[in-house]
């Protein structure tokens, strides 16, 4: 998988300043985000992962005034305009007509309904669009926009994770071989602002991209627990248990963030003969590797079967 793997073209933050870590890799994401600077970009969508990557890109200077969201829920408008400050509307039309770059931030089964609408205005318009809608691949996508018959439109996807929500996410990206560079590099610049990006070559790998860090905050959440309960069979209490267990898992995550190379991470924590060695030794004999290995695999294959599962259309709302 790792040649089909390509770009882990750039790694940025959250700049709160209590984050550890938090600067790593922010100047390259700011440079990479110029490339958006003049453009206009619409969402449609301003729930939880729009509402992410809205605030990572003003966080990184993307003016207010050139970011529409188009979003039906009048509650998340206003608190979108309130702390963001920027542009909302209930009228996705309005938003396909300003957009230079268009983030479909909406459920997969609700994308028929906001795409259907919107088809003559992206004929004409053309604008580049990024989904990061789970499982709907570039083909339906393109079929959505209504692009069928003519010229296709430009569609890139994405797939991030939760902590893009801090501006520490991972998002895997895919661009068919139709997509300029410049339409790469632009759609890459929505995702820098929430964290590091890394581009695949197959749509296939959509499916590992999500099994390994779409998921994967849950499997170190998982390993944190199990690591509080084993603490408390040793006799801490409950909760200093489980506060170390999730600043040791911070401190770590902060500590890969800075430097990726795993393995020489864990050799530099890990003192021959000593206390990590025995524990280690535990856990690979307990066969860690192979359940990973596992786990990872029936999330892959969890993905195939929710993207094949995704309906057409339900007609909610334009
Ligand atoms: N959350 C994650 O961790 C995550 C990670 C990777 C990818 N994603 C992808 O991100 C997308 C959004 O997920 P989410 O968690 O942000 O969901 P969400 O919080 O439910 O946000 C989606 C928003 O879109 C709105 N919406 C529905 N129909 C619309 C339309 N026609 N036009 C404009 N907005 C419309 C929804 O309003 P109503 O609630 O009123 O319907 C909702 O506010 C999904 O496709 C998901 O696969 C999410």
């Amino acid at each position: 998988m790792t040649d089909r793997m390509t770009t882990a073209a750039s790694q940025t933050a959250s700049p709160a300043p209590s984050s550890p870590g938090a600067a790593v890799g922010a100047e390259a994401a700011d440079a990479t985000i110029a490339a958006i600077r003049a453009d206009t970009v619409g969402f449609l969508g301003g729930g939880h992962m729009g509402r992410a990557l809205i605030a990572a890109l003003r966080r990184h200077g993307h003016p207010a005034a050139q970011i529409l969201v188009g979003e039906p829920g009048a509650d998340l408008r206003l608190a979108l305009e309130r702390d963001l400050g920027v542009r909302t509307t209930a009228d996705n039309i309005e938003v396909a007509a300003a957009a230079d770059i268009l983030v479909l931030a909406v459920k997969p089964q609700d994308m028929a309904a906001a795409l259907s609408p919107l088809q003559a205005t992206l004929a004409s318009r053309r604008p580049l669009i990024v989904s990061i809608a789970a499982g709907l691949p570039v083909a339906r996508l393109r079929e959505l926009c209504g692009a069928g018959a003519g010229t296709a439109l430009p569609v890139v996807r994405a797939m991030p994770n939760r902590p893009a929500l801090l501006g520490r996410g991972a998002s895997g990206l895919y661009a068919p071989p139709d997509i300029p560079p410049e339409a790469r590099a632009r759609a890459e610049a929505v995702l820098a602002a929430a964290g590091m990006v890394a581009w695949i070559d197959s749509e296939m790998l959509m499916d590992a991209v999500t099994a390994v860090s779409g998921s994967g905050p849950a499997y170190f959440f998982r390993l944190a627990e199990a690591l509080a309960d084993a603490g408390r069979a040793q006799g801490l209490p409950a909760e200093v248990a489980a506060r170390l267990a999730a600043a040791t898992l911070a401190g770590a995550g902060a500590m890969a963030a800075a430097d990726a190379d795993l393995a020489g991470l864990r050799a530099a924590v890990t003192s021959r003969g000593g206390t990590t060695a025995a524990a280690l030794t535990t856990l690979e004999a307990g066969g860690l590797e192979r359940l990973v290995a596992e786990a990872v695999e029936s999330a892959t294959r969890r993905g195939r079967e929710l993207a094949q599962a995704v309906p057409d259309s339900t007609v909610k709302r334009g």
